[in-house]
């Protein structure tokens, strides 16, 4: 009898905390996000500052380019010279919100808890911009126009701990504009597409809340991009994450774990599985998908009218949809209409080039900035 108490309260909870989570609603409003505007211009030129790199010779931008939605439009992404990506780069509009959503961040939600973090990880790791904290912090410091903006913003003098916090503060400013859903603007298509979305398509059962995800990892048997096993430079970045990750069997993994990485379940019941991306500004992110496998949404609309791809972990909701090809284009017009503006003017944008022309500090070890 305790037992079976303690399930069902273990079940309120549960069934409470997803109800909290992001999968409640469907498509609400995004959350408003309190912005410095100093602090984020300030975050903006950083982003978009090349010196943050070890070898000086990519910016967060060069990735997350503002014209391609803040992804690369590459299948898979490159990485810090030398080495290529193994993996699809994401949309940075709207990541922000994943947050509060309790959403977390990466294909196989590696990290959780804040942007802080991420911002360390893609500026320390050797596979994005292999930097050391320390020699970033001496180079920002090094810099008269940085000097001035961190006083200008009452943050004293440069610091690596406040350069992964001015990022994240611009990055509150990539939020989608005008979106037909959600200004109510949509063509009869779309709407059609809206209603085969929730019913005949199945697709909110993950894809749900403001961001149109419901923050869970899943495997939908998407393709192996085998570009990673057959370019030596894109697999060697393969197979060094997975040993870094503890990921078992590194060397003769032949498909990308995902999820795995996060709880290592010794039955593998978990790999596979990535976490549902947001559906806002597909128009400007495509290719699709962890790996870039699917081309256009027409490709990802008839993958899953087929029942999605071949897997023993496939999630069991995906099934044969039998829809006619009006249909499967009104789900894209749907999909369409959760585009906005592209985020590419200056208020986005770091217009200039960032000039690197100063004169080096004297006795830069020993002198107050
Ligand atoms: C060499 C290319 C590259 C560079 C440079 C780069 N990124 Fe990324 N970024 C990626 C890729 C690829 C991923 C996805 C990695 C994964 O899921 O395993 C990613 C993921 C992210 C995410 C997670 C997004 C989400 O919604 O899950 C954030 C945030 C992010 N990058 C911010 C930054 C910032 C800030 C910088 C600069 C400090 C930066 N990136 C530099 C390629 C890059
Ligand atoms: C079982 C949960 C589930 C269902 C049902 C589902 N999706 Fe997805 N969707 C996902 C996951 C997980 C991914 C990411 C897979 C990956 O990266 O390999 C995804 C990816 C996508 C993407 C690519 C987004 C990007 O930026 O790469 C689109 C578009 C999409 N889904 C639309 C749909 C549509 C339309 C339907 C209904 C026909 C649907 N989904 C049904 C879980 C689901």
């Amino acid at each position: 009898m305790r037992t079976l108490f303690i399930f069902f309260v273990a079940g309120v909870l549960t069934a409470t905390t997803s109800l909290l989570l992001a999968g409640s609603g469907f498509g609400q409003a995004l959350p408003v996000v309190k912005i410095n505007a100093k602090k984020a211009a300030l975050g903006k030129r950083l982003f978009f500052d090349e010196r943050l790199s070890g070898d000086g010779a990519l910016s967060c931008a060069s990735c997350h380019i503002p014209e391609k939605g803040f992804a690369d439009g590459k299948p898979l992404s490159s990485a810090y010279p030398g080495t290529e990506g193994f993996r699809n780069t994401p949309t940075l509009i709207n990541t922000v919100h994943k947050k509060s959503l309790g959403i977390p961040w990466f294909h196989d939600g590696r990290i959780g808890t804040n942007l802080n973090d991420v911002t360390r990880d893609q500026i320390t790791e050797t596979i994005w911009m292999n930097m050391d904290m320390r020699i970033m912090q001496e180079r920002v410091k090094q810099d008269p126009v940085y000097r001035k903006m961190f006083k200008d913003v009452g943050m004293g003098e440069p610091s690596n701990g406040k350069v992964r916090k001015l990022i994240p503060e611009y990055l509150k400013t990539l939020t989608s504009r005008n979106v037909p859903f959600d200004q109510g603007k949509m063509s009869a298509a779309a709407k059609k597409g809206e209603a085969l979305f929730k019913g005949k398509g199945g697709c909110a059962q993950c894809h749900n809340g403001p961001l149109f995800t419901d923050g869970q990892a899943h495997n939908l048997g998407v393709p192996e991009n085998q570009d990673i096993f057959k370019e030596p430079l894109r697999h060697i970045t393969f197979v060094a994450f997975n040993m870094f990750m503890g990921n078992e069997n590194f060397m003769n993994l032949r498909r990308d774990p995902g999820a795995h990485v996060i709880n290592h379940y010794a039955d593998g019941r978990d790999m596979g599985k990535f976490f549902t991306p947001t559906l806002r500004e597909l128009k400007q992110t495509a290719p699709y998908m962890h790996n870039g496998m699917l081309a256009s949404l027409k490709d990802v609309v008839t993958f899953y009218n087929k029942g999605g791809g071949n897997d023993p972990n496939k999630d069991s909701r995906l099934k044969p949809l039998g829809m006619s090809a009006q249909e499967q284009a009104n789900i894209v017009a749907f999909l369409e209409s959760l585009s906005g503006d592209p985020l590419t003017g200056p208020e986005h944008v770091y217009g200039e080039s960032i000039s690197q022309k100063y004169d080096p500090i004297p006795n830069w070890l020993t002198v107050e900035n």
